[in-house]
Order: structure tokens, then sequence, then C-alpha cells
């Protein structure tokens, strides 16, 4: 398989793609509430792909075919939550919402996790440790790099408090199709790995288990759940490798060769 660089004319297509994903994502989570269904979560997202003339990225995608245009995890599931009307979100859950759709024929692809209502210590912590893996990882995504670096530096954040890094799913390349060489693990040996090249576009998704790194997929041949059932958090973001450095797709508030911040 091969790697596909874009051009810069490509990469701007694809920002306007991935801030149509940010900003679908943001209403989504906003709705994220005590109570609300995860069938009712993926409504509102269906509602704004038709509003903004986008098409769902996973939709019908792979087999069995993936119903629903988002993915809804909460506590111990990790990715690949199929929305349902009887999983009701309680206060303190942990709800990683995964959501991915074309513009211009690019693909953009960006995950969260939000805490319904208050939650606990425990939960924050590692919501927040996955978010600061993947803000790592973020910042190694720069020309002559190497691909293993993303993963370490996910890999020693994670590791380092505590967690561990779920191994059989990965991060992907992306661009006319969401998933495009190559697959981008969430660890590995720093300088290790194919050099990282201008015109690099992966999404990268950080899976962080607060118990063990295990996992097991449910009977619905989707929702992977974590084999103890401890606690998962996941988030993920589109980047375009440029000269100057990282440019965060999905991340409004970044700009060529200049990450931002959530
Ligand atoms: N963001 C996930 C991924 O990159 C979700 C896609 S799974 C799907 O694989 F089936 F919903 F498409
Ligand atoms: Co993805």
């Amino acid at each position: 398989m091969k790697i596909v660089y874009k051009s810069l004319d490509e990469i701007r297509l694809m920002r306007e793609s991935a801030l149509v994903v940010a900003a679908i994502l943001d209403e989504v989570c906003q709705a994220v509430v005590p109570g609300i269904s995860t069938w009712e979560l993926d409504r509102i997202a269906r509602a704004a792909i038709k509003r903004e003339g986008v098409t769902s990225a996973f939709l019908g995608y792979a087999q069995p075919p993936y119903p629903a245009v988002t993915c809804i995890s909460v506590n111990e599931e990790i990715v690949h939550g199929i929305p349902r009307r009887d999983k009701v979100i309680a206060e303190g859950d942990l709800v990683s919402v995964d959501f991915g759709s074309f513009k211009h024929g690019m693909c953009a692809d960006s995950a969260r996790t939000v805490i319904a209502g208050q939650g606990t210590a425990e939960g924050r912590r590692l919501v927040d440790a996955t978010r600061r893996a993947l803000d790592l990882a973020i910042a190694q995504c720069r020309v002559d790099n190497r691909l293993e670096d993303i993963g370490s530096a996910v890999q020693s954040c994670a590791e380092g408090e505590g967690y561990s890094v779920v191994r059989v799913f990965v991060g992907h390349g992306i661009g006319k199709r969401m998933h495009e060489d190559p697959p981008v693990h969430n660890y590995g040996t720093p300088g290790r790995g194919k050099r990282i090249k201008r015109g690099l576009v992966i999404a990268v998704e950080p899976m962080v288990n607060a118990g063990s790194p295990e996992v097991e997929v449910l009977d619905d041949g989707w929702t992977a759940v974590t084999k103890d059932r401890s606690l998962s958090a996941h988030f993920e973001h589109t980047i375009a490798v440029l000269d100057d450095g990282p440019w965060v797709l999905t991340r409004p508030s970044s700009s060529p060769g200049v990450p931002g911040h959530d």
C-alpha cells in the first residue's frame, strides 16, 4: 500500500471538510447531558449533515454495514459504539463522540470524549490525560520526524499516568478515503518508522484505558469495550503536515503550521 501525499490545494479543501466536522461535533457534544439517549445524539448529527450538505463517512461503512453517522462510546466502551434508543446517558458518564464526513470529495474524521454533568475526579483525569496524549502526538507531526514518534508520544503520556493504550485499533491516513495508509499506532519507539514528509495527512486517535489494554467486541459486531470493563477515553484529530509544522484541520483555532488549542 502507498501513502498518498496531498498538495496544499487538497489540504485546503480538506480544511473546509474538517471545519464542518468540528462544527457538527461541537453540536453533538453540547447535547451530551444526563437523560439523552445515544440514538438522539446520532439524530442531531444526521440533521446537521443534511443542513450542511455533507455525506457521512460512517453510515454503511464496512461489514456488517455500520448503521449510524456517529460512533458514541460510553464509559467502558472504547470506540465504535452504535447509537441506541435504550442507551441513556447518566450523570458522570464518559461519552466519546466520533464523527466523520465528506465534503468536496475529501474526508475528515474527529472524536472527543466529554463528561456528562460533573463527573468524578477519576474520570476527568483519564479524559485529560488522553487529550494531552493527542496534543503531544500532534506536536510530533513534523517533517523529518518518524511515524513511531507519534505513537511513542501517546504511549509515554498514557503509561506515565498509569493507564494503558489500546493496540488493536489505530489511526490512519485520510483523504479521498476515510482509511488510507499509513496506519498510525498509539505506541512505538522514538526514531523508528517511516520518515514523515510534507503533505502527509493523518487521523491520530489515541484510545486510553484506565485498566488493561485488552479489547472485546460485542455481539453487535461493532461496539468495542475494555475486556476488564474499565473506563476508556478517545480523542481524534485530522492533521496535515506542512513545512512549518502540523495544521490540525479539525481544530478551528489551528492555522497552517500552528497546532492551536481546543
Ligand atoms: N473514526 C473511526 C475510524 O477512524 C470511526 C469509523 S468506524 C465506522 O475508524 F464504521 F463508523 F465508520
Ligand atoms: Co478515525
